[in-house]
């Protein structure tokens, strides 16, 4: 469908083409011709989606509030998913990960060599010593966030802190990488410098993802990559950055008998943070943490 300079965007705005994205869409189209891979239209949101996203991730990060003044030494998972399952439903949200793709609860917790997707569970106690991701997400009034925090429990070995906190300046690096009109593989390219210098790995098998209107849309962002490369950044576009970083080697596996919970394959300790970012005019934006 071509627009006429007087037509109305195709975004949504209700603002006429020319006054919206048609220089944009101009821009775009010389990078797509300098053979650059582009967004399409559904990756990229308009002020009234964004501002269900930001509604979204506001319990979100709520969540991730409460849960980070409440873990302890001793609580099970479960009672971890409790707490996300009531404060998500008590401000009128969803927890998005509940039967997700058959998913079984409100969240994920994931403990030492447990890379993502550790299911709560009333058998799983916190130990003095243990370094947890636990990942939220969030759906409000059909608007999805996603966010995830590592949590030190007790005495943590000087070997493992390290790992959180460089896995946290990897998604940092990573986040400050996102700028308009750069790339994906700009995103990349920091997280695994940043993490390979420190004698860590990026997990490659998992990658951040668009979200907003779905959980998990496209561009898949990797953790690794190559400054320069990959799919153009735009204003508008919502995707989470969320590295998973190893001790040891990058491979992992999935449980067998439940089908979610991702080891590491070497039994290194693992961690991971993550963010919903949004790409702006001028730079980027957390909208959940
Ligand atoms: N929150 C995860 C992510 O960061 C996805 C979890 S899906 C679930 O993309 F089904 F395991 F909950
Ligand atoms: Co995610």
């Amino acid at each position: 469908m071509i627009l006429n300079r007087n037509d109305i965007c195709w975004c949504g705005s209700g603002k006429k083409y020319k006054k919206c994205h048609l220089e944009f869409d101009e821009k775009l189209n010389r990078l797509k011709n300098q053979g650059h891979e582009v967004p399409t239209r559904d990756m990229i949101k308009n002020e009234k989606q964004i501002q269900g996203i930001r509604e979204s991730a506001k319990i979100n990060d709520g969540v991730l509030d409460l849960v980070q003044e409440k873990i302890r030494v001793g609580m099970s998972t479960e009672e971890i998913d409790k707490l996300v399952y009531d404060y998500t439903v008590s401000h009128g949200a969803i927890p998005a990960d509940l039967n997700y793709g058959g998913y079984p609860k409100s969240v994920c917790v994931s403990i030492n060599d447990v890379v993502c997707h550790g299911i709560p569970s009333e058998d799983t106690i916190l130990e003095d010593g243990d370094i947890v991701n636990v990942d939220v997400s969030t759906i409000y009034n059909g608007y999805f966030s996603d966010a995830s925090r590592m949590f030190m429990i007790g005495n943590v070995s000087e070997e493992h802190a390290k790992l959180v906190r460089v896995a946290k300046e990897c998604l940092d690096k990573g986040f400050e990488a996102v700028k308009p009109w750069g790339f994906l593989g700009d995103i990349g390219a920091a997280i695994q410098e940043h993490a390979e210098a420190n004698g860590f790995s990026v997990v490659r098998a998992f990658g951040g993802h668009g979200i907003g209107i779905k959980f998990h849309e496209d561009p898949f962002v990797a953790h690794v990559g190559k400054r320069g490369e990959g799919m153009v950044l735009v204003p508008g576009m919502v995707f989470t950055i969320e590295p998973m970083i190893n001790e040891g080697d990058y491979e992992v596996f999935i449980d067998e008998d439940d089908d979610w919970t991702v080891y590491t394959e070497d039994g290194g300790y693992s961690a991971q943070w993550e963010y919903t970012v949004l790409v702006t005019e001028t730079g980027a934006e957390i909208l959940s943490r």
